[in-house]
C-alpha cells in the first residue's frame, strides 16, 4: 500500500524546463555553437554540471575544470534571472488540489529534486509549507539515475521504499525510482517514460485511484 509520495520538481510541478534551457541556449550561444530544443531533452532529470558536459559534447568543447565552473555559475545566474520572476500561476494543472488530496487521505508527500534551486523556486510559487520533506540538490551526492535523492525522501518520511510511490517526467527519474524499490508514474510521454508502472499526462485527473497498486 502507497503510504507516500514523492513529486521531481522540474517538469512535474512546474515547468521550468524552458527556463533551463534559455539559459543553457544563452551559454551556448555565447560559446558560438547551435543547442536545440531536441539537445535539451537530454538534460532533463541531469545534474548542473552533467548537463554542462552533454551542451560541452553537443559544442565539442573540451574547456579546462576552472572554465566550466564559471560557465555553470554564469547558466545559473542567467536562469535565476527567469525563476526569480516566477509566480503560484505556473503550478502544472491539477498539481496544488492533489498535493491537498493526498494530504486530506494521509498519504505523505515529498520533493525529490536535482536543483539547487528547489527552496527558491517554491518559494516564488507559494508551495513552501506544503510537501513533508524536501530533498534537492544540495543534500545529495549520486545524481539520478541513482537512487538517492529519493531514498533520503523515503528516510525522512520514515517509509520503506516499497511503501512510496515517485512522479517523474524523466526518463533517468524513473529509473533511479525502480533501482530505490519504488513505484513510479512517469508524467508525459509513455513512448519516452517505458520504463514507468504508469503515466499519465498531468495532474488534472489525478485522484486516490491513480496510486493503488
Ligand atoms: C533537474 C532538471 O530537476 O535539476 C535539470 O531536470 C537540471 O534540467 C537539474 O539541470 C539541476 O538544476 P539546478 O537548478 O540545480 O541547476
Ligand atoms: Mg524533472
Amino acid at each position: 500500500m502507497i503510504k507516500g509520495c514523492i513529486f521531481d520538481l522540474d517538469g512535474v510541478v512546474v515547468d521550468t524546463a524552458r527556463y533551463h534551457f534559455l539559459a543553457w541556449k544563452r551559454l551556448a550561444d555565447q560559446l558560438g555553437f547551435i543547442f536545440t530544443e531536441e539537445d535539451n531533452e537530454r538534460l532533463k532529470g541531469v545534474s548542473r554540471m552533467a548537463s554542462l558536459e552533454i551542451l560541452l559534447s553537443v559544442g565539442g568543447m573540451h574547456p579546462d575544470n576552472q572554465k566550466k565552473q564559471e560557465m555553470a555559475i554564469l547558466k545559473n545566474q542567467w536562469y535565476l534571472e527567469y525563476i526569480d520572476k516566477m509566480t503560484p500561476d505556473e503550478i502544472l494543472p491539477g498539481v496544488t488540489s492533489f498535493l491537498e488530496l493526498l494530504k486530506s487521505a494521509g498519504i505523505k508527500t515529498a520533493l525529490g529534486t536535482a536543483s539547487k534551486n528547489a527552496w527558491t523556486i517554491l518559494n516564488h510559487i507559494g508551495l513552501s509549507n506544503i510537501f513533508d520533506s524536501v530533498v534537492d540538490g544540495n543534500r545529495v551526492t549520486n545524481a539520478k539515475p541513482d537512487p538517492e535523492v529519493f531514498l533520503l525522501a523515503a528516510a525522512d518520511l520514515k517509509l520503506n521504499p516499497d511503501e512510496c510511490l515517485v512522479f517523474e517526467d524523466a526518463v533517468a527519474g524513473v529509473e533511479a525510482a525502480i533501482k530505490g524499490g519504488m513505484k513510479c508514474i512517469g508524467v508525459g510521454s509513455p513512448e519516452v517514460l517505458i520504463k514507468a508502472d504508469r503515466v499519465i499526462a498531468g495532474f488534472s485527473h489525478a485522484d486516490l485511484d491513480m496510486i493503488e497498486f
